[in-house]
């Protein structure tokens, strides 16, 4: 999937669509590719509610969703039948808290079951390493662990000859030691980009009552207060990689300034979860109408121009 075959840039973030029963509604808003799942090998009920909270006053959401969806076989069986719209499939390992006694519990072998079950059906595939789903907090973000992770899925790959582009989405707060040692990685092993990135478990500089955000408790912070820790990490792997890997944009989108910095970043395309919350559903034409308008105003004949303009600045 290149930024050239899409209509717009825009696209839907992760964990809005997680089962794939929206998809005819979302294209109708104006989204030029949608990003399902996060799809686990089995089903998941993910956490108990409440597990989603509004910050009004700094135009954010904390999430502790657990990954709730219906498996990686029911998916595939839905998605099937579907074309048209710009699918992205991400998958992530099953959460220990959803696993039985007798399912096995090699998250390896969890993910490499989803990629095998469900690469076909989508543009792109996005490994999602960055959810804490195993009981020590430990996630595929581990470098050692991403290693064997990758390895195994370029084997998959070449073994089932998948052309389509396969793209690893990371946290915020990764440290740039290990965020540098799993890029390294990715590219070593020939995967096609990053989305960079997913909630942070940080809540820096929050408007919101610290009493408020304390009985809230756990979660992933998305929205405005995001925002510049996920737009740092973008710049980061872009400084490493480039033009040379697909860079998705994600974390704070929430006016078209937003998108333009994310480009300016050096991605190529972008998703929105958060401010398509607050926003509403007419949210993603407003950004195609402004991105088109500041394009013709800046006699920009394509919006890739701008990507990666803030370099070494
Ligand atoms: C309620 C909620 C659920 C999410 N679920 C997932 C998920 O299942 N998989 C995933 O990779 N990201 C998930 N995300 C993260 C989003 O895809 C996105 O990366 C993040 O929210 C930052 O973008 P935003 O600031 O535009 O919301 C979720 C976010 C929210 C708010």
């Amino acid at each position: 999937m290149g930024a050239t075959e899409l209509s717009t840039p825009l696209g839907l973030a992760a964990g809005f669509d997680k089962n794939g029963e929206m998809i005819d509604f979302l294209s109708s808003l104006g989204f030029g590719f949608l990003e399902l799942g996060s799809v686990t090998a089995l089903p998941c009920n993910g956490r108990e509610k409440p597990r989603i909270f509004r910050l009004p006053a700094d135009y954010s959401l904390i999430n502790r969703m657990g990954l709730p969806n219906s498996g990686a076989e029911t998916f595939a069986r839905r998605l099937k039948h579907k074309n048209g719209a710009v699918i992205g499939i991400n998958i992530a390992k099953t959460p220990d808290f959803a696993l039985t006694k007798t399912t096995p519990t090699s998250g390896i072998d969890d993910f490499l079951h989803s990629f095998n079950k469900l690469h076909r059906l989508g543009k792109y595939t996005v490994l999602n390493l960055s959810c804490p789903n195993t009981h020590d907090n430990t996630t595929f973000e581990h470098p050692p662990l991403f290693n064997d992770l990758a390895r195994e899925i370029a084997n998959a790959r070449i073994n089932q000859n998948v052309q389509h582009p396969v793209l690893v989405k990371l946290s915020p707060d990764l440290e740039k030691k290990d965020l540098n040692k799993i890029v390294d990685t990715a590219i070593k092993f020939d995967f096609d980009g990053f989305v960079l990135t997913n909630t942070t478990t940080m809540r820096p500089g929050l408007k919101t009552r610290q009493k408020t955000i304390l009985a809230i408790g756990s979660g992933g912070l998305s929205g405005a207060a995001l925002r510049e820790m996920a737009n740092q990490q973008l710049q980061r792997v872009y400084d490493i990689t480039g033009k040379k890997k697909i860079l998705i944009g994600s974390g704070g989108v929430m006016n078209l300034q937003d998108v333009l910095t994310k480009l300016a970043h050096g991605a190529s395309l972008v998703q929105v979860y958060t401010g398509f919350v607050y926003e509403g559903p007419f949210f993603i034409k407003r950004l195609n109408e402004g991105l088109d308008k500041f394009c013709r105003q800046n006699k920009i004949k394509n919006y890739l121009e701008l990507v990666g303009c803030h370099h070494g600045a």
